[in-house]
């Protein structure tokens, strides 16, 4: 029985459905609880539920001074608290929550994105091993830690499709197609949320940021979001519809507007989408200080009208907004706020209070002992070791450069990440004073043996002109058999505010593997950082490249595995690689337009550019092996189907080169013809197969009418009869194989 089969026959029998979060109609035990306790709550009790606030020892915000919050908590006017980490600390905090009158405990809230106390790659990274097992595999480790540390609910997680690398963000998401983007919701949601709210080991899902944040303009953080409710529905709201179906806890909001709404302030999207079309029935948490931000939006007059907007938009608890409860009580005074809207979003809240067991025991989560065992053990790391080889893409291996041989006795290590430690977590990572995050240096040192002398030069700083280190870094080069090049970005070049207009590697690094070039060396290049990133030397002249992500606790272990081939690297792009970022947003999946450039080449009167091609260096989908694979003798069961027949498509893949591995296969359809142009391309299935050298093995896709459908002129879903052309490959530049076949009425 697969894992996912054995999680829901768990879940079944456990009483917890697979979608908790949309309601069966007759009340339960815990509403007969939420509504008993709503009836003794006053007005300023139930609007304290909605309210939330950061601990201020770690801000993931701009910081709002309060020094009245521990007393609102022991007044009952705080519902939950973010970056409070830890049993002991939890536990004195939700001491002084239990001093109130009704003693309604908090929810603690943390950013727990990829990784708790053991850090897995950052969730691009991730997302490029296309291994849906992996990727739940560090949620659950992420959840069980973070749950032994005294934490309810992570923000995560994020599932904003993102088609522009400028946006530092996109380090935190799936990247660019909605169809993966989904998939890898199911997996985190399933990896936070383990066998379901209540169990010890497991901590609420956010998914966020609903919706469409991912699409800021210009790939400028927080900007404006402008798009057809077509493009909305087909490509950003499917990954928080999966999310949602595997049972997500709750979902947050997101800073951007939408059409002119803000989120925060959208009803359309809470109310007639969230909370009335897919039937949510958790809550919504606005991000940080959205509430007040929509007077900067230009939406709100000030906070209190912000405060009546987010409320009756949907948005059931203010995070560091500070404009629900100092407004609220007054809003429904003035029967500008209808108290049914306050009970609404406090039976929410309490839904989950009561689902998470902490009305039985509050310090449930708060238990030292089992904190100790849990986090940053050996198991963990482990598993962020193998969820950090798979994320890694191999970008180029000249002449089979890769994996490195025994023969070469003297490495030299090069660039300004060699040695870093620091950088390897990424962004949103939770810091830690003292964490073991293995550089690149010390992973080849833990896995070259003896007979090899590692050498390393800094060469240049990753984002100033200074080239003084050159001349020693060519030195160094010419004293080694083989050079690794390790450069990039800093943790905090990618992430939250950190959108970049230039995304080449920083620096003067790529004048330093010029440099180190000179001297005839072979040169393997890892790239490090939290987006793609242009580098068009070194994609053209270097011999081999890696493209590393940030790795996380097990950084430099992984990278060795894969420089040695310990494991064979089977990572592929889950974001499409520009050439310049004036070609930016680029993405696979564009539409054909009435003047399609041939192979994306500059043609006169074609939608191209004189200066550069469409094309991108590195498309979504790409990945090279150690090994070789053939994709063969493609078989449709028909060549037509009807709407309610499934069509089963089969290929051979065969392992042809000298090395066990795997290839991730992918399924891609093209409707040529319909009522609304369709993508020339889109992803509709994959797999990732492993495969011994020599071994074959059949693969089989099904296809049904969900994958042939679409938004209609009148927004219906429906698939229309007409051909359909069908692609196999390992990249979506890389069609291997192809058939066509009929949709007939
Ligand atoms: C931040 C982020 C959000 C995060 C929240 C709490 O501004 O936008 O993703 O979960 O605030 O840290």
């Amino acid at each position: 029985m697969s894992t996912r089969n054995l999680i829901i026959l768990l879940l079944l029998c456990g009483g917890t459905s697979l979608h908790a979060q949309q309601k069966s109609s007759k009340p339960d035990a815990i509403d007969q609880k939420v509504e008993a306790l709503l009836a003794k709550m006053t007005l300023e009790e139930k609007v304290g539920q909605m309210n939330q606030y950061t601990s201020d020892r770690l801000a993931t915000g701009p910081l709002t001074p309060n020094s009245s919050k521990w007393q609102e908590i022991k007044d009952g006017k705080v519902g939950s608290l973010l970056n409070v980490r830890g049993a002991k600390e939890t536990r004195e905090v939700q001491a002084l929550a239990l001093q109130s009158r009704l003693k309604i405990p908090l929810l603690f809230g943390l950013d727990v994105i990829h990784g708790y106390r053991v850090t897995f790659p950052i969730p691009l990274g991730e997302a490029a091993s296309w291994d849906l097992k992996a990727i739940e595999l560090s949620a659950r480790v992420a959840g069980r830690e973070a749950a032994a540390s005294g934490i309810h609910w992570t923000f995560a997680p994020m599932v904003d499709i993102a088609r522009d690398p400028r946006w530092g963000r996109v380090m935190e998401g799936a990247g660019e197609d909605t169809y993966l983007g989904s998939q890898i919701a199911h997996a985190r949601v399933r990896g936070f949320q383990g066998k379901g709210l209540g169990n010890l080991d497991a901590v609420m899902a956010c998914v966020k940021h609903f919706a469409a944040y991912g699409a800021a303009l210009a790939g400028r953080d927080y900007n404006t979001v402008d798009m057809s409710e077509r493009q909305l529905w087909e490509v950003y709201l499917p990954p928080f519809k999966a999310a949602l179906d595997e049972g997500a806890a709750t979902f947050m909001n997101s800073f951007n507007e939408l059409d002119g709404i803000p989120a925060t302030g959208n009803k359309h999207l809470q109310r007639d989408i969230l909370k009335g079309k897919w039937n949510y029935q958790g809550f919504v948490v606005s991000d940080w200080g959205s509430v007040s931000e929509m007077v900067a939006h230009g939406f709100a007059k000030d906070r209190k009208d912000a405060a009546r907007l987010a409320v009756t938009a949907g948005s059931d608890m203010d995070m560091e907004g500070h404009s629900y409860l100092p407004n609220l009580i007054q809003l429904v005074q003035e029967k500008k706020v209808d108290v049914a809207l306050i009970d609404d979003a406090v039976r929410r809240i309490l839904r989950k209070k009561f689902e998470m067991g902490l009305f039985d025991d509050p310090y449930r989560f708060s238990d030292e002992k089992r904190e100790v065992k849990e986090i940053n053990s050996e198991a963990n790391r482990k598993a962020s070791r193998e969820v950090a080889r798979k994320s890694i893409v191999l970008l180029k291996n000249d002449n089979q450069l890769l994996p490195l041989s025994d023969k070469y006795r003297k490495i030299a290590v090069i660039g300004p990440l060699g040695k870093s430690n620091a950088d390897m977590q990424g962004f949103w990572s939770v810091k830690w004073d003292n964490d073991r995050l293995v550089s690149l240096y010390e992973g080849l040192q833990n896995r070259s043996g003896k007979q090899t002398e590692l050498l390393y030069s800094k060469g240049c700083n990753i984002n100033d002109t200074s080239r003084a280190g050159f001349a020693e870094a060519v030195k160094t080069a010419q004293q080694a058999d083989v050079v690794i090049m390790a450069v990039g970005e800093t943790l905090d070049m990618s992430g939250e505010a950190k959108s970049r207009a230039n995304i080449h590697i920083p620096g003067v690094q790529e004048e330093l593997i010029k440099a180190v070039q000179t001297t005839g060396k072979p040169v393997v290049v890892l790239v490090m950082g939290g987006r793609p990133l242009i580098f068009n030397w070194t994609a053209e002249h270097a011999n081999a490249i890696l493209f590393t992500w940030w790795l996380g606790s097990e950084a430099g272990n992984a990278m060795a595995d894969v420089l040695y081939g310990d494991y064979n690297p089977a990572g592929h792009l889950p974001m499409t690689f520009p050439r310049e970022e004036g070609q930016i947003p680029l993405f696979y999946n564009e539409k054909s337009t009435g003047r399609p450039a041939p192979d994306g080449k500059s043609t006169p009167y074609r939608s191209s550019y004189l200066d550069v091609s469409n094309n991108p260096r590195y498309a979504f989908g790409y990945g090279l092996s150690y090994t070789n694979f053939d994709f063969s003798d493609l078989k449709l069961s028909k060549a037509s189907i009807t709407a309610n027949e499934n069509l089963t498509v089969t290929f051979t893949l065969k392992n042809t080169g000298n090395y066990a591995g795997e290839e991730v296969v992918q399924l891609y359809l093209q409707d040529p013809v319909a009522s609304v142009t369709r993508p020339i391309k889109e992803l509709k299935d994959f797999q990732k197969v492993y495969l011994k050298p020599g071994e074959s093995k059949t693969i089989t896709f099904t296809i049904d009418k969900e994958k042939l459908s679409f938004y209609d002129q009148q927004m219906n879903w429906t698939a229309e009869p007409g051909e359909f052309r069908l692609m196999i490959g390992n990249s979506s530049d890389h069609i291997l194989l192809k058939d066509k076949f009929e949709l007939v009425d």
